[in-house]
């Protein structure tokens, strides 16, 4: 059960493991690529259903969408932090839902309580449906680490073990540095334990062969996308315009953190040509999806942004699970998507897609 289900990073790293999936999103976009891709969809908001709505279901995983939480170290940011650390409590409080719901709508960014809803459904399964989830995985922003602790001690209470911490994207074999806050839940037996990086930590100006030998080197661009000769990236963002600030990665180094703004890097040869910048399928393969994944609707870029490398979702469900890491030869499946069954025809679309997200 995904919540917050975007166009589908948990979900393919769950069916690529053999498990089906069901997801809430109520972005018309990221469900346009979700259908296309046929992983069960149901269009709407979070808020709106819960656990009783999908009795099968017994894993739980979410990737609540965090903005207020984004601008942590300002004052909003911290504001919205605090103010949801108390809702937490008074959610494991069992505080009247009406109640809470009363003062969530009273916040200076309704979004803010969003981050509190995998909460309720982990509870409301408990108390409601009687069946808890089996497994809980929860991924954020690294500014949404401080909930994730406070969960992991409600959750705690209600006989998970549970662990959490930062994950970096390039440690687990994607060709992009990304950093995570990742929660990881598993109801009785044994204590969970978040997944041990299989390749090295990138640093820039560090050499990919140097490090600890038993960790494989990080990956490249390069190596995943199919461009004839080596090339630099131009991150032309979060800049105010300085080209001297502007980030700059080559091919022969994992890619900055993809971003909704992926499509306005440059990409630009060695002796400083102009080439064409990432498509759709190359800035989704930065990301680990498949090469064919059916990207549709509008604002790919954002779906691409928003969605967590499937690549890191199968070590993330795998450790939550109990399961030995993910098999290089698992992980390969990656690769292709084609061979999933689409639920509803491709739209028009995909030329449609790329317009939209140039
Ligand atoms: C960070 S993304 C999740 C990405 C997803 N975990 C993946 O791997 O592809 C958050 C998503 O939540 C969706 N969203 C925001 N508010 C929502 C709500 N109230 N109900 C359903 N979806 C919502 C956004 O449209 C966005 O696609």
């Amino acid at each position: 059960m995904d919540l917050f289900a975007g166009p589908g990073g948990l979900d393919v790293a769950a069916e690529k493991l053999g498990i089906a999936t069901a997801g809430v999103e109520w972005d018309p976009a990221a469900c346009t690529t979700r259908r296309a891709a046929g992983l069960e969809t149901w269009e709407g908001d979070v808020r709106r259903f819960g656990p009783s709505d999908f009795p099968d279901a017994d894993v739980l995983a979410g990737g609540p969408p965090c903005q207020t939480f984004t601008v942590a170290g300002t004052g909003a940011g911290r504001r919205a932090l605090d103010d949801v650390l108390a809702f937490v409590e008074r959610i494991i409080a069992r505080e009247d839902r009406e109640e809470i719901l009363k003062d969530l709508s009273k916040l200076e960014d309704e979004r803010t309580g969003l981050v509190l809803e995998p909460l309720r459904w982990a509870l409301e399964a408990i108390d409601e449906r009687d069946k808890p989830y089996r497994a809980i995985v929860l991924e954020q922003v690294p500014a949404v680490l401080p909930v994730w602790e406070a969960y992991a001690r409600a959750l705690e209470g209600e006989g998970y073990s549970v662990d959490c911490g930062l994950l970096r994207t390039e440690a687990f074999g994607v060709p992009q540095t990304r950093k995570r806050a990742v929660l990881i839940a598993r109801m009785g037996g044994d204590s969970v334990t978040l997944p041990s990086p299989t390749h090295r930590t990138y640093r820039k100006g560090v050499s990919r062969e140097s490090g600890d030998s038993t960790l494989s080197p990080w990956r490249t661009m390069g190596e995943v996308l199919d461009r004839e000769s080596p090339f630099s990236v131009i991150s032309n963002y979060g800049t105010g315009g300085d080209p001297k600030a502007r980030g700059r990665r080559g091919s022969w180094e994992p890619s900055a953190t993809v971003t909704g703004k992926i499509s306005r890097n440059r990409v630009v040869g060695l002796d400083g040509e102009e080439l064409d910048r990432f498509s759709p399928s190359e800035a989704g393969r930065l990301q680990t999806f498949p090469a064919d994944y059916p990207w549709s609707g509008r604002d790919v870029g954002q779906q691409i942004g928003n969605a967590v490398p499937p690549r890191l979702a199968m070590h993330v469900l795998s450790a939550a699970f109990g399961w030995a890491p993910p098999s290089e030869e698992k992980l390969s499946t990656l690769r292709t998507w084609k061979d999933k069954e689409p639920a509803s025809a491709v739209p028009d679309g995909n030329s449609e897609a790329v317009a939209a997200y140039v």
